[in-house]
């Protein structure tokens, strides 16, 4: 049923691209589905390039034959992706598919951000889950002093004995902030300033349109009028 919600909000993203864009290809379960989409109308004759988020989607991209561009000279068309949550500010946390600082760049880089998500995304305030925040390995324990000195309780993704390791070599701290986080841009303006910290998962501000697959159908909300 979840993929089946997914994949209807990946569908109708589709319906945004057009013959030359340069589209953002985002990272996880749901953007997979996106990009699947893309494989098959670039097997139909669409002529698009894409830009992964990470390794992994750049490994499906190529073996479905949509060209990648990993250099960015102006900016991305369209970029494309999930999130793991969503408020009704279209303020996001990402990052549970720990792509999240290649995923902020490409997001960043698009003239239109598209979050694509089931509806179980949605929630009343941001740190419903926990906010992932990629640092440097180098001296790690003390980045997370620092970040735990802000208030919020943290782990090492994957465990000290195996860490998950980012695609930019870095770890990933997954915090939880009691109470939730009340303000997201403060907030995350405050993880930014912490030494050792390369990029949190935070996305404040930046999503044009969400498209929410529910048992209804997909339906978009955002800043963008423009279908769908
Ligand atoms: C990866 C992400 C993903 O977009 C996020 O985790 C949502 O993934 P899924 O669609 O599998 O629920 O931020 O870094």
């Amino acid at each position: 049923m979840a993929d089946d919600l997914k994949r209807a909000a990946a569908s109708k993203a589709l319906e945004l691209v057009q013959d030359g864009m340069l589209v953002g290809l985002g990272t996880g379960s749901t953007a997979r589905f996106f990009t699947e989409g893309l494989g098959q109308m670039v097997a139909g004759g669409l002529k698009v390039r894409g830009v992964p988020t990470s390794r992994a989607t750049a490994e499906l991209a190529a073996s479905l034959g949509i060209p990648i561009v990993t250099e960015l000279i102006g900016q991305i068309d369209l970029a494309v992706d999930g999130a793991d949550e969503v408020d009704p500010a279209l303020n996001l946390i990402k990052g549970l598919g720990g792509a999240l600082f290649r995923e902020k760049l490409v997001a960043a880089a698009a003239k239109r951000f598209v979050v694509v998500v089931d509806e179980s995304k949605m929630v009343e305030q941001l740190g419903r889950g926990v906010l992932p925040v990629e640092v440097l390995p180098f001296l790690w324990r003390l980045t997370a002093e620092r970040l735990t000195a802000l208030g919020v309780s943290l782990v090492l993704r994957g465990g000290e004995e195996t860490p998950y390791v980012t695609d930019n070599g870095n770890v990933i701290l997954d915090l939880t902030v009691e109470g939730g986080v009340k303000d997201p841009d403060a907030f995350g303006i405050e993880i930014k300033k912490v030494l050792g910290v390369v990029e949190h998962g935070l996305f404040v501000d930046m999503t044009d349109t969400v498209i929410i697959a529910g048992a209804d159908g997909p339906r978009a909300i955002g800043r963008t009028s423009a279908a769908p």
